[in-house]
C-alpha cells in the first residue's frame, strides 16, 4: 500500500508503525539557544544533541530500528574472521541485488575511499549525475576530477518533473569523447541524489547511462545509499513500474552496474556500509584495501550487532508500507510550505524537505552563505537543526576563490520512522515564522576555515548582531520559555 485513504478528513500521511521506545526531547528557551549557537561557531554540526528539539540534520545513522532489527542483534556472531553474521548479510544482499561478492565497510564514505583508491589516478575523471561531498573529496584527494552532468532541469528549484536527478546523456557522451574513455575512472550514479534536494533518478535514465558506459567500456558504479527513497519514486512515478515489486525493481537496477555501494546508515536503517562487486577478478583486486582501512573482510569495521540489524533492514526496504513513510512525510511538509509561499524544492524528494535559501533570504549575498545563515536562524527560532547544503558545503577553488554552489539549500532531513506528523507541523509553523521575519537574518563569515570538508568543523560568526535581533523578535511572539 502506498497511501491510506480517509473518509471525513483531509488525508494526511499515516505512520505504518507504532512507537515502542521513546527518547525525551528538550526545547531550550531562545536565549539559551543563542548562547549554544555562539558556542557552536554558528555551525549546526557543532551543536550538542541535548540542546536540539528537532534534529533534522541528517538521515544518516539516526533512523529508527524495528523490533525485528533489534531482536536480530542478539544473534550476532562475534568473530574476527569468518563471522556467521557476515555470511547472513552477504547472502541477503545477494538475494536482493543478485551480486555475490561483498566487501564490508564501516559506512558510505569508507566505500567511497576504497573505490576511489582502487580506480582514481591523477588527472582522471569521474562522471556523476551529481556529487556527494565525501564521494567528491575522495576523488579529488587522489588528484582526480569530478564532472557533474545532471540535466539542467534538475537544478530548477520549482518544478513538477518526477526525476530531477537524471543525468544528461548527451553531456555524458560528449564528456567521454573529450576525456577519452581510458581517462574515465568510472561513472558514478547517485540514486537518489543528496545535494540537489533528494531528487530521484529514473530507471530508464540509469539504463541509458549505463548502456553508454558499456558502449565505451567504462566501469559503472551505483551509490545506493538513498536507494530506498528512489525505489519508492520509481514505483510510484515511473511509467511501467507500478505493477513491479520493489524486489523486481531493485534487481533491474542492480543488474545495470558493475559495482553497487551503500551507506547502511541510510540503506538498511542501521550503521555500516558495503561494496558489491559483480566481477570476481575485480572484487579480488579490491579486497586488500578492506583489512588495510576498515577491518577484516568479514566485518569491515562494522559492529556485528549492526550487521545483523542491517540484514533485517534490507528486507524491510523491500516493503512498500515501510519505505513510503519518508517520502510521504517529506511531500506533506514541502506542500504545506509551498502553499504558504515559502520557497522550497519541488516536487518533494527523498531524504528531507529542502528550502531554497537563495530565494528565502535573497538579500544575503552568496559569499555570506545564505543557506548557512538560514540554518542557524531555524535553530535560534525553534530548536530545529537542519543542514546547510550550499556554498559552505563546497571547497574553495585551487586559487582560493569561493566555488559557489549551484543551489543554496537548507535541508530538513526526516530520519526514517523517527518523527510524528505533529512534530512536522511544528517545524512547518516555525519555518513560516522565520520566513515572515527573514529580513532580520544576516550573513556569516568564517573565523576558522579548514581546507577540506570545512562545513563539518569550521567556525563562523555573524556579519552583524542579527542573531540577537532575531531572538528578540522571537521572544516577543513566543515568550521567554520557548
Ligand atoms: C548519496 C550518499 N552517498 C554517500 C553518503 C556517505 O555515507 P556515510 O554518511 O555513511 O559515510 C551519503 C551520506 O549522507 C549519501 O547521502
Amino acid at each position: 500500500m502506498s497511501e491510506v485513504k480517509f473518509y471525513s478528513r483531509n488525508p494526511v500521511p499515516v505512520e505504518m508503525h507504532k512507537v515502542k521506545i521513546v527518547q525525551k526531547l528538550s526545547l531550550l528557551p531562545a536565549e539559551e539557544r543563542l548562547q549554544k549557537m555562539k558556542d557552536a561557531g554558528f555551525n549546526t554540526f557543532q551543536l550538542h544533541n541535548g540542546d536540539i528539539f528537532m534534529d533534522m540534520l541528517t538521515d544518516s545513522g539516526v533512523n529508527a530500528m524495528s523490533d525485528n532489527m533489534q531482536s536480530a542483534m542478539f544473534r550476532a556472531d562475534d568473530a574476527y574472521a569468518g563471522s556467521e553474521t557476515f555470511y547472513r548479510m552477504r547472502d541477503k544482499l545477494e538475494e536482493i541485488t543478485g551480486i555475490a561478492n561483498l566487501l564490508p565497510a564501516h559506512q558510505g564514505r569508507a566505500c567511497e575511499n576504497i573505490i576511489a583508491s582502487r580506480f582514481v589516478t591523477p588527472d582522471s575523471c569521474v562522471i556523476m549525475n551529481y556529487h556527494f561531498t565525501t564521494a567528491k573529496a575522495h576523488v579529488t584527494r587522489l588528484g582526480g576530477r569530478v564532472e557533474e552532468l545532471v540535466k539542467a532541469e534538475g537544478l530548477e528549484p520549482k518544478s513538477d518533473l518526477p526525476f530531477k536527478g537524471n543525468i544528461d546523456l548527451e553531456a555524458v557522451e560528449n564528456c567521454i569523447k573529450n576525456e577519452t574513455p581510458e581517462n574515465i575512472a568510472y561513472i558514478r550514479i547517485e540514486a537518489g541524489t543528496n545535494l540537489i534536494g533528494g531528487q530521484p533518478i529514473s530507471y530508464e535514465n540509469m539504463k541509458d547511462a549505463t548502456d553508454l558506459a558499456k558502449k565505451y567500456g567504462i566501469l559503472t558504479v551505483l551509490d545506493a545509499s538513498l536507494l530506498q527513497d528512489n525505489l519508492y519514486f520509481i514505483k510510484t512515478r515511473e511509467e511501467g513500474m507500478k505493477d513491479k515489486s520493489l524486489r523486481e525493481i531493485t534487481r533491474m537496477i542492480c543488474d545495470l552496474y558493475d559495482i553497487v555501494y551503500f551507506s547502511g546508515r541510510k540503506f538498511g536503517f542501521g550503521r555500516g556500509g558495503g561494496i558489491l562487486v559483480r566481477d570476481e577478478e575485480l572484487f579480488h583486486s579490491m579486497e586488500d584495501l578492506i583489512p588495510m582501512f576498515e577491518g577484516f573482510l568479514t566485518y569491515g569495521g562494522m559492529s556485528v550487532k549492526e550487521m545483523e540489524a542491517l540484514t533485517v533492514g534490507f528486507d524491510e526496504t523491500m516493503d512498500l508500507d515501510i519505505i513510503s513513510q519518508g517520502p510521504q512525510f517529506i511531500n506533506y511538509c514541502v506542500n504545506e510550505l509551498d502553499k504558504m509561499g515559502i520557497p522550497v524544492i519541488t516536487p518533494g524528494g527523498g531524504l528531507g524537505a529542502h528550502i531554497n535559501a537563495s530565494a528565502f533570504v535573497d538579500h544575503i549575498p552568496q559569499e555570506e552563505y545564505p543557506a548557512g545563515a538560514l540554518v542557524c536562524a531555524l535553530y535560534l527560532c525553534g530548536g530545529i537543526r537542519g543542514m546547510e547544503r550550499g556554498t559552505l558545503s563546497e571547497e574553495r577553488n585551487a586559487d582560493g576563490s569561493e566555488r559557489f554552489a549551484s543551489m543554496e539549500l537548507v535541508r530538513l532531513a526526516l530520519p526514517r520512522r523517527v518523527f510524528t506528523l505533529s512534530q512536522v507541523e511544528y517545524v512547518i509553523d516555525r519555518v513560516k515564522w522565520v520566513y515572515d521575519h527573514r529580513n532580520l537574518i544576516g550573513g556569516l563569515k568564517f573565523v576558522h576555515e579548514p581546507k577540506t570538508l570545512r562545513f563539518f568543523t569550521g567556525k563562523l560568526e555573524p556579519t552583524s548582531n542579527w542573531p540577537e535581533k532575531l531572538v528578540e523578535a522571537y521572544k516577543a511572539d513566543f515568550g521567554e520559555d520557548q
